[in-house]
């Protein structure tokens, strides 16, 4: 059975004393009624990571990530934060290819499987992020560009490596704009991205793999989008924010 995961992008929001309140919120509602196999993931700006995993404590059903890390091992790359540093504060996931970093900070499939490469190796789980701006699905070449996204920053990793991985599709016109994929749209895409991985990996990995689902994701939709059968969870922005809504969309998982 694949892991369920719900895990909230809280981007580039909230200060320290915003941040404790929202995880202790989010830790009193969610923990008695996340199911056996379902896994919360805050993913908070770096200067909070430590705090909120203490916050938190060692509880197996909810846990912290990073939202990007350096493609480099350590040096003299000011402002970055490397892998190694997430490792050793103890978080064991970290967001990769974010479409705010593919669009802002011009971070594409090269880079980006050095940066999947260098998570591994410190032994975190990236959830690697892919997903077709509007224009492309209005083309109808979205199935191409995001099989394209896999392949070039995923393919040329092993099955065990592979699977120890985290997908998430993003469509971008989705995200951020209160305009979610229908529950058919994100179905087909999963189904797209777990066929091509089966094309190079053989079914039983690619059936091992978690993709989540991203793009508004709130309270009202998020049983539909983790109704579908490929669809193993979401990666939520906006309505991460917001602990009561985040605990809904926990519960509809
Ligand atoms: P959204 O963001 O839920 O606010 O659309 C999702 C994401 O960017 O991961």
């Amino acid at each position: 059975m694949r892991q369920k995961i719900v895990a909230g992008n809280w981007k580039m929001n909230k200060t320290l004393e915003e941040a404790n309140i929202l995880a202790s919120e989010i830790k009193g509602m969610v923990t008695d009624e996340v199911k056996g196999n379902v896994k919360v993931i805050l993913c908070t700006p770096f200067p909070y990571l430590v705090a909120i995993k203490n916050l938190l404590g060692n509880d197996p059903r909810i846990s912290v990530g990073a939202q990007n890390c350096s493609e480099h091992e350590s040096g003299a790359y000011t402002g970055e934060v490397s892998a190694g540093m997430i490792k050793s504060i103890g978080i064991p996931y970290v967001i990769l290819g974010h479409s705010e970093r593919r669009q802002y900070f011009g971070e594409e499939g090269k880079l980006l499987a050095k940066k999947v490469d260098i998570v591994l190796k410190h032994g975190l789980v990236p959830i690697f992020c892919c997903g077709e701006p509007l224009e492309v699905r209005e083309r109808n070449e979205h199935e191409t560009l995001v099989k394209k996204q896999v392949e070039e920053s995923l393919f040329h990793l092993d099955a065990a490596a592979l699977q120890k991985t985290v997908i998430a599709y993003e469509p971008v016109w989705a995200i951020g704009t209160g305009k979610t994929a229908s529950a058919q749209q994100a179905q087909d895409m999963h189904a797209v991205i777990r066929k091509h991985l089966a094309s190079k990996y053989g079914q039983s990995v690619a059936d091992s793999i978690s993709i989540l689902y991203g793009g508004s994701v709130n309270a009202a939709n998020a049983k539909e989008l983790f109704a579908c059968a490929d669809v193993d969870g979401g990666l939520v922005g906006g309505a991460s924010l917001k602990s009561r809504e985040f605990a809904e969309i926990i519960k509809a998982v």
